[in-house]
């Protein structure tokens, strides 16, 4: 079966996912882009076409339909009816997402999908969420980018502060993607130093709040954020593709508390392999059993359940 992904939804995010995939080392086959302004995606296709004769991949490209979810391996939400500048926060997009959310998910599932949902549009848990309850398939086949590109955030502002690779850095985010985020300050470290021990709790504080608040500062200046979560949503769909097995902090299913929440899991050819127990210090559960409200607060008003079970290790 060839590795086929739809993009649903292809404006800065959708397309920033598709050009950033081109341009890595991907194991990608086919990408079906489908939105509803269809001569912008044309235009879109015959765009990546031509610099696709650059390239060294044989990636095809072309205007999708939801006939493309019959085969696709992965299919990505980044379609929203409200541009980020006009929002002030997430939670601004929900009532519009769900109903956009029923027409998208519905009609990927009327055409046989089987393979793996992920998600970027938001409120990005609270979508997983939806996308799970309309659909009813596995939690595992549901992946948010959650608190991924938070991370990357605090791993790219420790790195600047510390003066190390950002990739030498084991720190995360973990909650939700919004406010309330937060940094689990007693799991992070630069090698074999706690970072925890490194900081002072107001250094700590202003820290979080440059994660937390640094979406809304691109869109400040340029309307938009795409980039990052663009690479989020490429290393996602890589170990999935690649069956990396590898660790990410995503938007994935708490059995326990019953939402899709930010925390770290086994990325695989199947979604969410496993669930990664974190331990937290009372401050971070405190912080996590509100980010667990918060997102409860959006998907208990919507009367979205998510039920099923998990593989876990202890
Ligand atoms: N998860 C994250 O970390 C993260 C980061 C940045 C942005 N976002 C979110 O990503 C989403 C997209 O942002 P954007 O800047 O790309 O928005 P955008 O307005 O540029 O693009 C949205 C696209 O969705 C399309 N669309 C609308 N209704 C549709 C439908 N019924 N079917 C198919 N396509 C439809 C629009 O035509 C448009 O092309 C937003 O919800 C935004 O908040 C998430």
């Amino acid at each position: 079966m060839k590795n086929k992904i739809m993009v649903v939804g292809c404006g800065n995010v959708g397309m920033a996912y598709v050009y950033a995939l081109l341009n890595q080392k991907n194991k990608v086959d086919e990408i079906a882009l489908v939105d509803l302004d269809r001569e912008r995606i044309e235009g879109e296709v015959m765009d990546l076409n031509h610099a696709l004769v650059l390239s060294e991949h044989s990636t095809s490209v072309k205007v999708g339909s939801y006939a493309d979810a019959k085969d696709a391996k992965i299919c990505c939400i980044t379609a929203s009816r409200i541009a980020q500048v006009k929002t002030t926060s997430r939670m601004d997009e929900l009532a519009e997402n769900k109903s956009l959310f029923q027409e998208i998910v519905g009609n990927v599932m009327n055409h046989g999908f089987q393979g793996i949902f992920l998600i970027a549009s938001n409120p990005v848990d609270i979508m997983a969420g939806i996308t799970q309850a309309i659909a009813k398939v596995d939690p595992s086949r549901v992946i948010g980018t959650g608190t991924a590109l938070d991370t990357a955030r605090l791993q790219y502002i420790l790195s600047k502060n510390l003066k190390v690779d950002p990739q030498s850095i084991d720190a995360y985010v973990l909650g939700e993607h919004g406010p309330n985020a937060f940094v689990l300050w007693s799991g992070a470290h630069l090698g074999t130093v706690s970072l925890n021990s490194l900081y002072d709790q107001e250094a700590k504080k202003t820290i979080e709040r440059m994660v937390i608040q640094a979406g809304y500062d691109i869109v400040r200046r340029k309307k938009a954020t795409y980039y990052g979560v663009a690479m989020t949503l490429v290393a996602i769909t890589n170990a999935i593709l690649e069956d990396k097995k590898q660790m990410m902090i995503v938007s994935n299913y708490d059995e326990q508390n019953e939402v899709y929440i930010g925390s770290p899991v086994i990325l695989g050819k199947t979604g969410i392999e496993k669930r990664l127990p974190f331990a937290l210090t009372d401050l971070e559960k405190t912080a996590y059993l509100k980010a667990v409200t918060a997102i409860h607060q959006g998907t208990k008003n919507d009367s979205i359940h998510v039920s099923t079970t998990y593989e876990t290790i202890e």
